[in-house]
């Protein structure tokens, strides 16, 4: 919604910073990360993600005493992985951008981001067993579908089907569109689909891919593009209707 509105008013934004100090400390926060936790990956993931969709920005600090969030072993439990649980602290009172993030990671979208973290295919994070899982469970698209449609068939359409209406611009082992959305955790993997073959060797997504080696660029044109755009075309491919297979699409 913000960022809609962003774009229709780019004067918001210094109008923001104008107003104060005590805007711009809302839409920022430092954050302390134990060093195995970042070099996962996990906090380059997610963290633009968060940023995206609230506009708070997060600093990550080496000194958990300069901070005003932290992972570590206190506080709320919000994922398994590498060997641990791992928790979301935000001190009493504390502030109400690293709250947000807190209430946002603990949220259905939240979740979804930390599980749709992926590495060659593989999901380093879980969910944590025992957590307590909050009430929401209807999902929520927060994309502009119509624009996805627009930003699926120039990305995309290349080499799927996106679009029913021109199955012919398609290359043929390539599953649609219609057939990715019917299988039951088509979201992961649209969510990650960047970090799964053959997409690494040609997509840049702003922020968030690492640019191409040097000694291995694309072989093709790239897919260019920013998380804005995944979310869009997420909202569309939610939209689909799913391919009817018959029987359920042994896809891997
Ligand atoms: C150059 C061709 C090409 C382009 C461009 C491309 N894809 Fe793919 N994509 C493929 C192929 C081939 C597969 C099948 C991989 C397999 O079956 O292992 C695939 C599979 C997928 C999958 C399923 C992945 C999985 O392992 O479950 C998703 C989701 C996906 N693509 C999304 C996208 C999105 C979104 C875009 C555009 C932003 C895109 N693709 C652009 C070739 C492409």
């Amino acid at each position: 919604m913000f960022l809609r509105l962003r774009h229709l008013v780019p004067g918001l934004v210094s109008i923001a910073i104008w107003a104060g100090q005590a805007v711009a400390d809302e839409r920022n926060f430092r954050l302390y990360a134990p060093p195995d936790l970042i070099e996962s990956g996990l906090l380059k993931y997610l963290l633009p993600r968060f940023s995206l969709k609230t506009q708070v920005r997060i600093e990550l600090v080496e000194d958990p005493a300069q901070a005003e969030a932290s992972f570590g072993p206190e506080g709320n439990p919000v994922f398994d992985g590498l060997g641990q649980r791992w928790h979301f602290a935000v001190p009493e009172g504390g502030h109400a951008g690293a709250a947000r993030f807190g209430d946002w990671i603990d949220s259905e979208v939240g979740r979804r981001t930390v599980t749709g973290f992926q590495i060659d295919g593989a999901a380093l994070f879980s969910l944590p067993t025992q957590a307590q899982v909050s009430a929401e469970t209807v999902m929520t698209y927060n994309g502009d579908a119509v624009a996805g449609r627009v930003k699926a068939r120039g990305l995309c359409g290349r080499c799927h089907v996106v679009v029913a209406a021109d199955p012919m611009n398609a290359i043929g082992s390539t599953p649609s569109f219609f057939a990715l959305r019917s299988l039951g955790n088509w979201e992961d993997r649209f969510a990650a689909f960047f970090a799964l073959n053959p997409h690494p060797a040609f997509t840049q997504v702003k922020d968030v891919t690492d640019p191409f080696p040097v000694d291995r660029p694309s072989p093709i044109v790239p897919v260019a593009m920013t998380l804005d755009d995944l979310e869009a075309i997420i909202a569309y491919v939610a939209a689909l209707e799913p391919a009817d297979l018959g029987a359920p699409l042994d896809h891997q």
